[in-house]
């Protein structure tokens, strides 16, 4: 891990030579570029990925307004327009997004024996996921720089959010799916939205390493979790999280779990605790611990987590119910690892069967989320039975899509409908009078 990762890393100063606010450097040789002056997704010397960093870093008291935006100190536009783009006055594309509920969940809290859980619902946002965060800024850095075509690789959500961003920014949308693996709910959403959608013959880092090769070419702006600008939106939700759960609980909560799959989510919670510690708005004896949880058929990251490696190794067959997830090479992995690592944190994998029970769990909530996002809850269920979580913690789970995006999977989940005749009787024989 290079320093700058580190929550100990000094707040950045300006390079020489850029006098926008903030910046792209590289997260492994220190190289920075200015913002929006090419299209750019890693390093030009070194290929290692690249970050947003600022001249300035906000405290709490910067922020005003609802949603993503209400945080623009700490995102590289002023604003978000839910209007037309202004390639003179770039800003956001906005629909709007964020300001998702932190729910209380007695009976799982309960259940868990624990002594406050809480769940942010992602899946209420525009689009059904939390990937609406990071378009709102990436279409935005897409319009900012001029180009015409967007593209993604995706597993369904990325997908679902590009294609409706970019139909408000009125651009042309490209997305590449895993053929056969992407849930109904998130397809539709592509296909209304108007992007043209294209049914790779394999899995979802397949699709990357085409998206990413078309990108490399000039063909399209990739706007998958590579893209720095997209992690600053996402940076958003732990911001969320922590103000909420600081004016409704009275304290920052101890440890923040989450699904992984590229590990996007998991860098952005991260560079957003390490920008409050630096902005001497959070002690860094009180950065959530972050926990990353993926399903066991597609865990690289966890694996990397376990043996303490330096880097993720990509599992070439990759296989779960929860497509959102189904990804072999978590490619914000250099980001990541240090975030669990830094906050002391860890990750663990979980069994398909126990994933759609905690998807059971948090509809008996009223709760609806995919399979992916009940992971989370999976996950603390199985580090609670393990002795990892002690039941003071105070967590919060992340559910990142909603229950719509995945209906095959919601009716695999439940009990099926049951026939009856077109008569009150016959009705009432059913229920029971
Ligand atoms: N949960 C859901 C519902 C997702 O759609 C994804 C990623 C994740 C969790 C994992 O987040 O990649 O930041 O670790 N979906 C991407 C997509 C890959 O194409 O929609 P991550």
């Amino acid at each position: 891990m290079t320093d700058a990762l580190s929550l100990d890393a000094p707040a950045p100063t300006r390079p020489d030579g850029v006098d926008a606010d903030c910046w792209l450097a590289c997260i492994d040789c220190g190289a920075t570029y200015p913002p929006f002056e090419a299209v750019r997704y890693s390093c030009d010397d070194c290929g290692g990925l690249l970050e947003v960093r600022y001249a300035d870093l906000p405290d709490w008291d910067a922020f005003s307004g609802r949603g993503v935006w209400r945080y623009a100190d700490a995102l590289p536009f002023e604003t978000g327009r839910t209007g037309p783009i202004d390639p003179e006055n770039p800003a956001g594309v906005s629909l709007p997004e964020g300001d998702t509920p932190l729910y209380e969940v007695p009976t799982i809290e309960a259940d868990l024996g624990l002594d406050r859980l809480r769940v942010k619902h992602e899946g209420m946002n525009p689009t059904g996921s939390f990937k609406d965060r990071g378009m709102t800024v990436g279409v935005g850095a897409a319009a900012a720089v001029g180009v015409d075509r967007l593209a993604c690789a995706s597993t369904g959500n990325t997908s679902a959010a590009l294609a409706a961003y970019g139909a408000r920014a009125d651009l042309e949308t490209l997305v590449l799916l895993p053929a056969g693996k992407v849930a109904a709910g998130k397809v539709a959403q592509a296909a209304i939205h108007d992007a043209r959608i294209l049914e790779v013959d394999g899995n979802f880092d397949d699709c990357l390493d085409i998206v990413q090769e078309l990108a490399n070419r000039g063909e399209a702006y990739l706007l998958n979790s590579l893209n720095p600008f997209r992690l600053e939106g996402q940076k958003t939700i732990g911001l969320e999280i922590l103000e909420r759960f600081r004016d409704e609980e009275g304290g920052f909560p101890d440890r923040i779990v989450l699904p992984v799959g590229n590990a996007g989510n998991t860098a952005a919670l991260y560079k957003c605790f390490r920008e409050l510690v630096q902005a001497g708005a959070l002690d860094r004896d009180d950065v959530p611990k972050l926990t990353g949880v993926q399903a066991s058929g597609a865990a690289p990251f966890v694996e990397a987590i376990e043996n303490g490696a330096e880097t993720v190794k990509r599992w070439e067959h990759v296989e779960t119910r929860a497509t959102a997830i189904r990804i072999g090479e978590p490619v914000n992995a250099p980001k990541a690892l240090p975030g669990v690592r830094e906050t002391g944190g860890t990750a663990v994998a979980v069994e398909d069967e126990q994933i759609t029970a905690a998807q059971r769990d948090l509809a008996g909530e009223g709760i609806g989320v995919e399979p992916a996002s009940a992971a989370s809850i999976a996950g603390l269920r199985k580090l609670r039975q393990r002795g990892e979580i002690d039941a003071d913690e105070r967590v919060v789970c992340l559910t990142t899509g909603h229950l719509l995006k995945d209906p095959e999977a919601a009716t695999a989940a439940s009990d099926d409908p049951e026939p009856v005749e077109n008569d009150v009787d016959a009705v009432l024989d059913l229920v029971g009078e």
